[in-house]
């Protein structure tokens, strides 16, 4: 059975957190006064097995990507990977690479072949100013060794105006002689992240300032992708923008997630939750839940207005209580 929507949207793509906990704490994503979960709260590497089991075989989900806060916090994370891998989906796993080093081999083993990594700077100052972290040097010395491992690297940039958006021709530059997909998303609207409208850098202006330098053309984008692909003729990267604000592609969205204590979110602006955990721990079927949660789901944006200038004080008020560190990225 297919988990459709009322809108019409099969969805067959599910992101799970598996820690709320982070090593960076990036202001767009993290408040400074965020609290985390306690050990037993987390889902443990069974559960997050059986619940991902359930929606791979009963409801034909074909994509898991794993997202934290920071993912590879868990010391079992490369098992869950392992986990994962056995239900024969396309794993995906997004991370921070501040702790990458530690889990490459283990997570090569369990058959990872390709990493989503944060990156909004190749700025060691810049980079401390955003993820208040002087980490800039691991990071980038763990992206170039898997890199260099063979993992297939994406790094994705948030783009802020004023902060890093001068950094764009870089990141797009970095594509010239090195198989790495950019992408760049613009600045999304959590709980407490310092969100404005007019911190927005958007898409068209990303493509404008791209293509006052170098020429590019447009890649085929995958049916649900959520990025639109560009590539500099002859280069060996590519480079996508993710344009969640101004373009939402919430159309063709296949998304579910499931936050690091167990509760279900239909869309990543979602303002209701369904607790999967609770029950499964008292042992109850949560089938029923999954589809009640799956139909509820609002056309666009968990229900909030548009982002456009003159709804920001609607959609400022209106956001969900979870910071992105909470929800996955
Ligand atoms: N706007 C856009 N992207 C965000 N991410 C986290 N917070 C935001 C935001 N406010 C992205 C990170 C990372 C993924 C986990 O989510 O850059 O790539
Ligand atoms: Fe899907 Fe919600 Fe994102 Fe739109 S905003 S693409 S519905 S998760």
């Amino acid at each position: 059975m297919a988990l459709l929507d009322t809108h019409g949207r099969t969805h067959r793509s599910l992101r799970i957190s598996i820690v709320d906990k982070c090593d960076l704490r990036c202001t767009y994503c993290m408040p400074e006064d965020q609290r985390f979960l306690r050990r037993e709260e987390l889902m443990t590497r069974e559960e997050i097995a059986t619940i991902a089991r359930l929606f791979v075989e009963r409801y034909g989900i074909t994509k898991i990507r794993l997202t934290g806060g920071e993912p590879l916090l868990r010391p079992d994370a490369a098992a869950i990977v392992n986990d994962l891998m056995a239900l024969h989906v396309k794993v995906g796993l997004t991370t921070n690479a501040v702790s990458l080093h530690d889990h490459l081999d283990e997570l090569w083993s369990a058959g990872l072949r390709s990493l989503n990594v944060s990156l909004d700077t190749f700025d060691a100052d810049r980079f401390k100013r955003i993820a208040r972290r002087d980490l800039y040097d691991q990071v980038w010395r763990n992206v170039r060794q898997a890199h260099d491992k063979g993992m297939r690297i994406k790094l994705n940039m948030v783009v802020m105006r004023g902060m890093n958006d001068d950094e764009i021709l870089r990141f797009v530059e970095l594509t010239q002689h090195n198989d790495i997909h950019v992408r760049f998303i613009e600045f999304m609207p959590f709980a407490g992240n310092g969100w404005g409208r007019e911190r927005v850098y958007t898409y068209s202006e990303m493509l404008g300032h791209i293509g006052s330098v170098h020429s590019f053309e447009k890649l085929n984008d995958d049916a649900h992708s959520t990025a639109k692909a560009y590539r500099v003729p002859g280069w060996e990267g590519t480079f996508a923008v993710i344009s969640t604000v101004t373009e939402p592609f919430c159309g063709s969205c296949d998304r579910l997630r499931l936050t690091a204590e167990g509760k279900m979110r239909n869309c990543l602006f979602a303002r209701e939750e369904t607790d999967l955990l609770a029950p499964l721990r008292r042992g109850e079927d949560i089938a029923p839940l999954i589809e009640a949660n799956v139909l509820a789901k609002h056309a666009m944006l968990g229900g909030l207005p548009p982002f456009r200038p003159e709804k920001q004080e609607e959609v400022l008020h209106d956001l969900s209580a979870r910071p992105m560190v909470s929800i996955g990225g």
